[in-house]
């Protein structure tokens, strides 16, 4: 009943070097663009690396519990200005919109037999320094994308995770029918 990309997508560690072609990079971005957005404000930017040289120096901003993704060969910064969303309800309207746009990315890699790891631990200033992200912009996230490697790659510790079941939880946590 629910879309197999929805329940295959997972944020694995495991990836393996193998480079992407520029077709499924260009429709994981296309993707991305027709997400829905507060006004169609479309608060977005993407910061696409794969050059090798500027990989190995983002990779320097990765905190340690995320040295796993230096294997991926694309990294996407996902950066928007703060006041770049709606300003409806007094709401960071900017990161909503960015979430939207990561879900469609995610959704069409895993469509493309490709993994996608959505982050929040690095340095930030390190990577608008290295990239030229200007002042007014911040990351919300870094998605790292790739093909899946073999866990063997990771340490016991990570492989571990690797292997355990996703969980949720329950719909009767979080749905409240009619009244709270
Ligand atoms: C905004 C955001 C930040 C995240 N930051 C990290 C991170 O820094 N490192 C990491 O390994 N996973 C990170 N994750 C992945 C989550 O841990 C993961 O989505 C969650 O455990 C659910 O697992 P699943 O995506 O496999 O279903 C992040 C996910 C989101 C949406």
């Amino acid at each position: 009943m629910i879309l197999e990309e929805i329940m295959k997508r997972r944020s694995g560690r495991a990836f393996s070097d193998k480079p992407i072609s520029d077709e499924m990079l260009n429709s994981i971005l296309e993707a991305s663009r027709w997400a829905p957005s507060c006004g169609n404000t479309q608060a977005w930017n993407f910061i696409v690396l794969r050059d090798p040289d500027v990989l190995a120096q983002a990779h320097e901003a990765l905190s340690m519990g995320n040295a796993y993704a230096k294997a991926a060969p694309v990294m996407i910064l996902v950066a928007a200005k703060e006041d770049g969303g709606c300003p409806a309800h007094n709401l960071p309207y900017f990161t909503m919109d960015v979430g939207l746009a990561v879900e469609n990315m995610l959704l069409q890699a895993v469509h493309l037999g490709l993994m996608g790891h959505p982050t929040a631990g690095w340095n930030e200033d390190q990577l608008k320094e290295l990239t030229g992200i200007p002042d007014e912009y911040r990351i919300v996230t870094v998605v790292f994308i790739g093909y899946e490697g073999a866990p063997a790659m990771l340490d016991e510790r990570l492989q571990e995770k690797e292997n355990a079941p996703r969980k949720r939880k329950e719909l009767s946590e979080i749905v409240h029918w009619n009244a709270w």
